[in-house]
């Protein structure tokens, strides 16, 4: 069914999805992706949304919890689906689900690109400090 859906088990066809998602970007990332994300998401808790299209999925989002952080470490949308607000409508959710667990900041795992940096900094997030890291407060 189209729209965000939390998923907790990775079946074949949504690992290759997500692994062509990523690959447009970042393709070393989509390589490690192919290799960690059934572990990461069924047995060590990793905390996944997709947005469905009609047909397959149009991007994802994945994370992880510990104690009041959480980082980030996946959050990509299909090349031809960019700019629709998918990526905010990801986010967002995550976020909810942040706050639902008592989680006060979230960081992202990586340096985002600079298309992503602006993406981020119009969703409330700041540089850490000098570095390229960056993290929002969701106490604020
Ligand atoms: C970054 C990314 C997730 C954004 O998703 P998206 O669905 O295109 O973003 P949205 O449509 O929700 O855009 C939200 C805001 O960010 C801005 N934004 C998004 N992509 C942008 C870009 N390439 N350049 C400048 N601003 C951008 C939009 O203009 C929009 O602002 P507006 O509401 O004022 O119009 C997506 O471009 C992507 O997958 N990029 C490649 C992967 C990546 O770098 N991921 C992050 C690393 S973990």
């Amino acid at each position: 069914m189209a729209g965000i859906k939390q998923v907790y088990d990775i079946s074949v066809s949504l690992l290759s999805d997500c692994f062509y998602i990523v690959d447009q970007t970042r393709p070393n990332e989509a390589e490690k992706l192919f290799h960690t994300l059934r572990e990461e998401v069924e047995r060590r808790g990793h905390i996944m949304f997709v947005f469905n299209g009609e047909h397959f999925p149009l991007g994802f989002i994945k994370g992880v919890i510990n104690g009041a952080t959480s980082e980030i470490n996946y959050l990509y949308v299909d090349r031809p689906y960019k700019k629709s607000g998918i990526g905010t409508a990801l986010l967002k959710e995550y976020e909810k689900y942040c706050i639902g667990k008592s989680v006060k900041n979230i960081n992202l795992f990586r340096a985002p690109t600079a298309e992503a940096r602006n993406f981020y900094t119009k969703n409330g997030y700041f540089s850490m400090g000098n570095s390229f890291l960056m993290t929002k407060n969701l106490t604020r």
